[in-house]
């Protein structure tokens, strides 16, 4: 372990470890930009094209069902989550499933704004998964793939009825591209451009089943529905909308870019190399956890750990008392950011005081690890002046 004097010789190339906006593609440069279709209307026929070729290529990368609709919608992935439970819920009861801050935001929509009857709150604190059985198939379910500020994820989608009847409504954003999905489980998929691809923010997805599509189209809610959620005119589905005419102004940039990570993600690979790569990182911080006392990962089932949003909290082999180890991972992550070494690496604001290190798929391994020994160096720095103080 290096001193609090002798800092690591490596130093991370790219020391972006972010949550979102998460870290560009390797190689990226403004550049890939230069071709973007910049003031032209989102709606000529070049515009379309690039809209309908995030879709294919989206689609083929992800090997998503041929009878499934994909659509880039408005306000990240919030808003397609937020689409999704405004235009499909209230038809049938509701299991609502949360393990961390995105989870409970999705319950607070639903139960104090959508103000459902119906609804179940299955939930699990920091670290922990809600007991996954006890989802009632005649029922919906919301629920995070990937928590991103707790780290922990479903492991799979077997706890998901095949003959389910309830829609299943997944917020999938810090889980697409580095974690398989299991498509014929998922009715609804969301996710946004700046997390695992290292896209730019602003845009969501929406991925629906067929079985989400026929709710769509059979079910009216109760409330009145904004212009930028509706998804159906009269009835019937509003079937631009999955062949890239958006339901209002897309920015070109963007789109541009989401198309640079696309084809960058097709040349290394496909999704399977995403993958390959995002668990790459998690293991190697999963082996330096190993051999360091003084941290754990904050997820407790091995399992249930996230191979993007890597969450860790101190131990009481830190030698600090609770109350003093709580202000460590801010000081560790502000020590961190001046040295140029990681940014953006303190847990999320409503989580337990931890590290959170984000390893998609277009963070490199080798930054991974030349970030660990930087780690050891700031907990002894900031451990010193705990000491001197
Ligand atoms: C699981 C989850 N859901 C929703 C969001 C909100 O996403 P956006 O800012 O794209 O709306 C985030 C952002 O980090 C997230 O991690």
């Amino acid at each position: 372990m290096s001193s609090a004097h002798t800092k690591p010789a490596q130093r991370p190339v790219r020391p972006h470890f972010s949550s979102g906006p998460c870290a560009k593609r390797p190689g990226w440069t403004p550049d890939v930009l230069s071709a973007a279709l910049l003031g032209r209307s989102h709606r000529s026929g070049p515009g379309k094209e690039r809209l309908k070729e995030v879709i294919d290529r989206t689609r083929s990368l992800l090997g998503i069902p041929d009878d499934y609709r994909i659509g880039i919608v408005p306000a990240s992935d919030t808003g397609a989550v937020e689409m999704a439970m405004w235009s499909l819920l209230g038809a049938r009861g509701v299991d609502m499933l949360a393990w961390e801050s995105f989870g409970s935001g999705w319950i607070t929509d639903v139960a104090k704004q959508l103000k459902l009857d119906d609804v179940r709150q299955i939930k699990a604190e920091y670290g922990e998964l809600p007991d996954l059985s006890q989802v009632d198939p005649e029922r919906d379910v919301v629920f995070t793939w990937n928590g991103t500020t707790s780290g922990v994820r479903v492991p799979n989608g077997d706890w998901i009825a095949d003959d389910r009847e309830g829609l299943t409504i997944c917020d999938g954003t810090s889980a697409v591209f580095a974690m398989s999905l299991p498509w014929e489980k998922l009715d609804v998929t969301t996710w946004s451009w700046q997390k695992v691809l290292g896209g730019e923010g602003a845009h969501g997805m929406i991925v629906l089943s067929p079985r989400a599509v026929e709710r769509l189209t059979t079910y009216t809610p109760p409330w009145p529905l904004p212009k930028i959620f509706r998804l159906t005119k009269g009835g019937a589905l509003i079937e631009g909308v999955f062949k890239g005419e958006t339901i209002n102004t897309p920015s070109m940039l963007c789109v541009e870019d989401a198309l640079d990570t696309l084809k960058w993600s097709e040349s290394i690979g496909g999704a399977q190399t995403l993958a390959a790569r995002s668990e790459a990182n998690l293991a190697a911080v999963a082996a330096w956890v190993e051999k360091t006392p003084w941290i754990d990962f904050l997820p407790n089932d091995v399992e249930t750990r996230s191979c993007t949003s890597i969450c860790l909290s101190l131990t009481d082999a830190s030698g600090l008392d609770e109350e003093v180890r709580a202000g460590v991972p801010k000081k560790m992550s502000t020590l961190l950011d001046e040295e140029g070494i990681a940014f953006d690496i303190n847990g999320y604001r409503d989580a337990p005081p931890g590290l959170r290190i984000w390893g998609g798929s277009t963070v490199e391994t080798r930054d991974i690890e030349a970030l660990l020994p930087w780690l050891d160096w700031a907990f002894e720095a900031v451990r010193a002046t705990l000491h001197n103080a």
